[in-house]
């Protein structure tokens, strides 16, 4: 027989002993020594190695030392296995009882309605950036239509930095952020954190989140302002929902709207949560003003566009039930995992 056949013969020799040995027909020690003792067949295989010509010997030589190997570490894993099950049933672990809960986090409802709401503005081409939130006065107000002495700013106290930047008041900013390094035309949402010196309240908070919309192109009208934002809040609240535009004022728009949603005078929380007009505020939307696009230095006889900013907590708290808005940052696991899908 070559030795060729010989090597194959000896792997199929221990494949059939492995199993004698799995089922415990013969024991450890007597395999280890038939193949890598002193006399074993391994050693026989290489004494031989010795007569087989010059062309043949490395391959077979490293046929030999890969079965070697194989057979080695195969003897190894048995008794490796051995001994675990041997030390765990000898040692105080009761391999019976339950394992560990592993405990795993869930998404928080703010991202959640983030989520849902990017998702919807994708499907009609709406992609998603993110402005940053410490912004400088030029950004959060100036660029927008709101100069110095500007009333609009008093709705808008927030928080200064010692380098007289700011914590941004509303995500509009991110609006000429993105305006200044892009060319229309432009359809993106911006989500993020905003921030505002309130009162703390079940209502309000020092910071909430936004999500702004804007779209720039040729001839963008009120028209499609309203679609787009009808269209959102059938996908959102459901097809049947009722939405109504309510004259408003904003700088950096004009002219300006908020949209309410119709909720209903079903409940005492429906008269409290509407302050019993059954509809909802949930968004400030507009016609971009020219002025804004001069800061970014868009030619205003070619363009136009809408921009609109939805508050994120309070569609949380609707369609949550949520009636503490401070629940929404205290990191309360018990809250939370209520939102565990
Ligand atoms: N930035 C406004 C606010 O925080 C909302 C808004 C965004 C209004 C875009 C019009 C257009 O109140």
């Amino acid at each position: 027989m070559s030795l060729k056949n010989k090597i194959n013969e000896i792997k199929s020799q221990f494949d059939s002993d492995l199993c004698l040995l799995d089922e415990k027909k013969v024991d450890h020690n007597s395999i280890h020594y038939k193949y890598l003792g002193r006399k074993g067949l391994l050693t026989n295989l290489y004494s031989e190695l010795s007569k087989v010509n010059k062309t043949d010997k490395p391959i077979l030589g490293n046929q030999i030392n890969l079965l070697k190997s194989e057979i080695a570490s195969k003897l190894l894993k048995f008794i490796d296995g051995e001994k675990n099950i041997k030390n765990i049933s000898n040692s105080d672990v009761d391999i019976s009882l339950p394992a560990k809960k592993i405990n795993s986090g869930s998404i928080h409802p703010v991202t959640l309605i983030i989520d849902e709401i990017k998702n919807i503005f994708e499907k009609i081409g709406f992609s998603s950036v993110y402005g940053p939130e410490v912004d400088s006065d030029y950004y959060n107000f100036e660029a927008l239509n709101i100069p110095k002495h500007h009333p609009a700013r008093d709705m808008q106290d927030t928080f200064y930095t010692r380098d007289f930047n700011l914590l941004r008041t509303h995500t509009s900013g991110s609006q000429i952020h993105f305006m200044e390094n892009t060319k229309p035309p432009i359809r993106v949402l911006s989500p993020g954190r905003v921030y505002r010196n309130e009162d703390i309240s079940v209502r309000s908070y020092c910071l909430f989140h936004q999500i702004e919309g804007l779209y720039v192109d040729n001839n963008v009208k009120f028209s499609d302002l309203k679609g787009t934002l009808d269209y959102f809040a059938k996908e959102f609240f459901g097809s049947s929902i009722k939405t109504r535009f309510r004259p408003s004022y904003f700088p950096f728009t004009e002219p300006s709207a908020e949209m309410d949603v119709y909720w209903g005078l079903n409940s005492k929380s429906d008269y409290r949560i509407t302050k019993g007009t059954g509809w909802l505020e949930i968004l400030g939307c507009g016609m971009v003003d020219p002025e804004v696009f001069k800061s970014v230095k868009y030619d205003i006889n070619d363009i136009s566009g809408f921009a609109f900013g939805l508050g994120i907590e309070r569609i949380a708290m609707l369609k949550y039930g949520i009636d503490d808005i401070r629940l929404l940052y205290e990191g309360d696991v018990r809250f939370l995992r209520q939102f565990k899908k």
